[in-house]
């Protein structure tokens, strides 16, 4: 079966982020078929339309990135009951300029990550809303709100328990259907 890239993009900038060690959980647990990386959001300077054809080289840097990629995850917390601001700029910088827009027709998928007990539930659902606009078709089922994240780590920290486990490894199970689907 052909190999197909998955770019993850994490929605948090913090060192010790849970997003991120969930999102290394995935590219862990990832089927043979997909290989999983995550691009960097970090060094992206914030969008501005004046300079969408004459971008700095972050954004080219990451944009090849995305374009290079057969698919999107997006792993990120809920700030304020809406997606961080950090993703939604990564998101515009893919989308410009219009006739260059990176996430294109590419199958994607969206996990949501948080301490709280809703799992960024809002996040989860206005990163769905922006998909529309970007034109990625979201996988709909399973959804995954991963909520009480401190309670689904082992004692390393790093890692997930087994049943948190399982969940992830069926929803790349279901992504992974939903790719090989659409690519
Ligand atoms: C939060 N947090 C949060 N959590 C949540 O479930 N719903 C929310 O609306 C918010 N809002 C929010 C706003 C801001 C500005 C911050 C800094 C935090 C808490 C958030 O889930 C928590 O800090 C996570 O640990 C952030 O994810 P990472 O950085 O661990 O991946």
């Amino acid at each position: 079966m052909e190999t197909k890239k998955v770019a993850i993009i994490v929605g948090s900038l913090r060192k010790e982020s849970f997003n991120r060690k969930v999102a290394n959980e995935f590219i862990r647990l990832a089927p043979k078929s997909l290989k999983l990386e995550i691009v960097e959001i970090k060094d992206l300077t914030f969008f501005n339309e004046d300079v969408e054809n004459n971008p700095p080289q972050s954004w080219t840097d990451y944009k090849n990135k995305l374009d290079d990629a057969d698919a999107f995850l997006f792993v990120s917390p809920e700030y304020n009951r809406t997606l961080p601001g950090v993703l939604k700029n990564a998101m515009e910088i893919g989308a410009r300029p219009p006739k260059q827009n990176s996430w294109k027709g590419k199958p994607g998928a969206v996990a949501t990550v948080s301490p709280g007990a809703i799992g960024g539930l809002g996040a989860n659902q206005a990163i769905r809303v922006a998909a529309v606009s970007l034109n990625i078709p979201m996988m709909q089922q399973p959804e995954a709100y991963i909520g009480q994240i401190k309670d689904k780590l082992m004692e390393d920290g790093v890692t997930v328990n087994e049943k948190t486990e399982k969940f992830m490894t069926d929803f790349l199970t279901a992504f992974e259907k939903w790719i090989m689907q659409l690519t």
